[in-house]
């Protein structure tokens, strides 16, 4: 546990919080309560959902996930007044589903109340009766009336107001103990009479009653002790006293020796107790020597199984890959971070690369992030310049891709060499197609190395090179497709189970199989929607099955967006927008709102698990590709051009010119159509073409500059001097791929374009690029255009 050291919480009495001696002003009731329900809860997520059950009972208002937030976001203020707007929380902080206070065990009263009295507890009975009184004096001097009383009347604070409770009684009776073994029965009796009138059902009081009377020489008052004890049991329980107190009724009659104070007696007045929380030092845990690392999933033994199998052979120099196929949700990346999760405990180095949205990623983004991803050496870092185009190449254009593949396959031989590797590429069906080309160069050398390389592709999203370099991929030896499918119900049961935290009711694995299909993240999804909008109640057949739950799963995930705040919706909408992954910088540019207010406005989505922290950096991600995908689509198309406008506008303003940028930007704006500025998509397209050409992506060159094509319209200024370079361009990146059908049309476009508006310098422009030298012969190309001719002759 972290946090601020000089915070102390009090809920021994009424509750307060200091700061450095302070106290802390908590404000309203409800927003004090909250507070102290994450205290008692200290250091566990407290879901939200919970925290609106408790503090509104029946009837929470529709505003509650808001007024829940602005506590939360009020209470940070007073509990980290120093935090810089940009730092994450770090005291009350967010963590799906819910919030969580994270603070040193001491920093709490009753828990510094509970650890003295149990280490107090534990003398006494280790015959260490001076040490536990002093233990006790500081434990009880902290108790400073009934706890949390200002909430009594709440369910949530009766658990721990009967705990503590119940742990000041045993200290209260342990210290009379101590104080019986250190020969102080004058003052014990006197102060004993109280304590068994307060709580007449203890019998342990009773029990020192009697000896503290018996050794103060009043033997008949030890005797009348244990009948009102006896009195009081058989009318309020109709129990006799237990076996110990009549001992000690015998024992007194018979003027036992054993009930004379000795200060080496001390412990047999003291029956060693087992109360609660009592234990004493516990025998270290030994650990299996070959424990299985934990794994979060649910189900997928057998693909495990198999996963697990073909590490051991890539490890033993068997390697190949694993195409991993199923529907949006089905579970793929999932098996795939738990074959990461076997590989790191098996020594295996794992690296990760995630296609994101090819549309707005540079050329061989998964690749470049996979190199990222692998242990430094020469031959990574050689690929990884490589692939972002920064090795300064006189090479022919189409030769760079070769060099780029080049690059990759030394990279990871030199990497597998050292140590098995898992290389997983997620998401391979939004991949660049640039990045697929260089797979489908790769393919025939990845069964050469100690490497297992684990790719996910949704079945439901195909293209001509995906199936080409799968279909490369896949006639390699050591290559297999392995079909990740729907839950089978005893694997959706376990998975309502480890979401309710109980097992599921009758009829209410069918209910989900029916509407989901077994599919993982649907299913979790809608058991959230459905928690979530019947709060107090189990997950019934009934709820599941009921005509308003929506069906498919983007519905249901717009229904979970639809609880949100208005601000976090709208928020999230812009999110959708920019990307996958949340960029604060440029979130607060788009909205205007600041970041203080953004991390705000986006808690209830990370409460809500549908957004999380970035593994790396200050940043947020949609938690799943669908959430966000879901959203984009849900915004008007309009609205969306309108958008992708102001988020182009806020790129620009600021990241001057990195060259990621140049890809997104061109995104941005072509996205934005003419809402946006097609002028400056046209160009930004441009850039990006030319930047995919340094890294021998042609294939992206030529998508980004058909692209700008499309996007050139009448309103951008010399329209057709544009269009005619771009075609050149287009024609260029064509040819190098090979491709010297389709290049001969862009050339042969921009003649008649350069010839129709009768700009010589671009027919020249034309006639050098024509000139330029190629691999593919011009055989297929055909003889000099006339018009060139004529030209060259004037
Ligand atoms: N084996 C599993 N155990 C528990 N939960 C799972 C399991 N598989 C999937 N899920 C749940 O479903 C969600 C989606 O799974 P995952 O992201 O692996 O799907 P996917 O097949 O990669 O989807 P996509 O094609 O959209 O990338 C997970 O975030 C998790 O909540
Ligand atoms: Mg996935």
């Amino acid at each position: 546990m972290s946090g601020d050291g000089r915070l102390r919480f009090a809920v021994l009495g009424s509750f307060r919080v200091e700061r450095d001696g302070q106290p802390v002003d908590l404000g309203p009731r409800l927003q004090r309560a909250l507070l102290a329900i994450l205290v008692v809860e200290a250091g566990h997520v407290v879901p939200v959902d919970r925290l609106i059950d408790l503090l509104w009972r029946e009837e929470p208002p529709a505003a509650a996930i808001a007024s829940v937030q602005a506590y939360v976001s009020q209470l940070r203020r007073v509990l980290e007044p120093g935090r810089p707007a940009r730092a994450p929380a770090r005291v009350l902080t967010t963590q799906e589903p819910g919030y969580v206070l994270r603070i040193a065990d001491d920093q709490v009263d009753a828990l510094r109340f509970q650890a003295l009295a149990r280490r107090a507890h534990n003398d006494l009975a280790g015959g260490q009766p001076m040490a536990a009184a002093a233990g006790l004096e500081d434990a009880l001097a902290l108790w400073r009336g009934d706890p949390l009383a200002e909430f009594a009347g709440e369910p949530w604070a009766l658990p721990t107001m009967a705990r503590l409770a119940e742990a000041h009684d045993l200290a209260a009776e342990d210290r009379i103990g101590a104080g019986l073994a250190l020969g102080g029965h004058a003052e014990a009796a006197a102060e004993l009479e109280a304590m068994v009138q307060a709580r007449p059902l203890r019998e342990r009081r009773w029990g020192q009653l009697i000896v503290a009377t018996y050794r103060c020489g009043r033997q008949a008052d030890a005797l009348r002790a244990y009948q009102r004890c006896r009195t009081v049991l058989a009318s309020e329980l109709g129990l006799e006293p237990g076996p110990e107190l009549r001992q000690l009724e015998a024992a007194v009659l018979a003027q036992d020796p054993s009930l004379d104070w000795h200060p080496a007696a001390a412990a047999a007045v003291e029956p060693p107790d087992a109360a609660p929380g009592a234990a004493g030092p516990q025998p270290a845990e030994s650990r299996p020597a070959e424990e299985p690392p934990a794994l979060f999933l649910v189900g997928r033994g057998p693909e495990l199984a198999h996963l697990r199998g073909r590490l051991g052979h890539a490890a033993a120099g068997h390697g190949g890959a694993a195409v991993l196929v199923g529907e949006p949700g089905a579970g793929k990346t999932t098996l795939a971070e738990a074959a990461v999760v076997l590989a790191t405990a098996a020594g295996v180095t794992a690296a990760w690369g995630r296609c994101l949205d090819a549309a707005s990623t540079p050329a061989y983004w998964p690749w470049s992030q996979l190199l990222r991803a692998l242990p430094d050496g020469p031959s990574v870092q050689a690929a990884r310049q490589r692939l972002d185009g920064d090795v300064a190449s006189d090479a022919e254009d189409s030769v760079r891709q070769f060099r780029a593949y080049q690059a990759v396959a030394a990279a990871l031989g030199e990497v597998a060499a050292r140590a098995p590797l898992l290389a997983v590429v997620d998401d391979l069906h939004a991949a660049d197609d640039a990045s697929l080309a260089l797979l489908q160069l790769l393919a025939g050398d990845l069964h050469r190395m100690a490497a297992l390389f684990l790719f996910t592709v949704r079945d439901t999203e195909r293209s001509d090179p995906l199936d080409q370099a799968l279909g490369e991929l896949l006639r390699h030896p050591g290559a297999e497709r392995l079909a990740v499918g729907a839950f089978e119900p005893a694997d959706v049961a376990a998975l309502v189970e480890r979401l309710t935290a109980e097992p599921p009711r009758t009829g209410v694995v069918a209910a989900l199989v029916d509407r989901t299909g077994g599919n993982p993240f649907y299913t979790t999804e809608l058991v959230r929607l459905i928690s979530s909008e019947h709060r107090r109640q189990p997950l019934t057949a009934g709820n599941v099955r009921a005509r308003d739950v929506p069906s498919g799963i983007r519905d249901v995930l717009l229904r979970r967006v639809s609880r949100l705040p208005d601000d976090t919706q709208s928020l999230l909408m812009v999110a959708a927008v920019t990307g996958r992954e949340l960029q604060p910088d440029l979130l607060e540019h788009v909205t205007g709102v600041d970041a203080e207010h953004l991390l705000l406005g986006l808690e209830p989505a990370i409460a809500a698990g549908l957004v999380t922290t970035a593994e790396t950096g200050w940043g947020f991600r949609f938690r799943h590709p669908l959430i966000q995908e879901s959203l984009y689509v849900s915004v008007g198309r309009v609205e969306r051009a309108r958008l992708h406008a102001r988020v182009a506008a806020a790129l620009e303003d600021i990241s001057p010119g990195s060259t990621a940028d140049v890809v997104q930007l061109a995104h941005h704006y072509l996205s934005a159509g003419p809402v946006g500025d097609p002028a400056k998509a046209v160009t930004y397209a441009r850039e990006a073409g030319a930047r995919a050409v340094r890294q021998g992506a042609w294939q992206d060159a030529a998508r980004h500059l058909e692209q700008a094509l499309a996007a050139i319209s009448p309103a951008v200024p010399d329209a057709d001097a544009i269009r005619c370079d771009v075609l050149v361009e287009l024609g260029q990146a064509r040819r190098s791929g090979g491709l010297i059908r389709e290049a001969h049309r862009a050339f042969e476009q921009s003649i008649s374009l350069a010839d129709r508006i009768g700009d010589e310098d671009r027919m020249l422009a034309v006639a050098v690029a024509l000139a330029a030298p190629q691999l593919w012969g011009p055989d297929e190309y055909g003889e000099i255009d006339p018009r060139l001719i004529t030209l060259l002759e004037r």
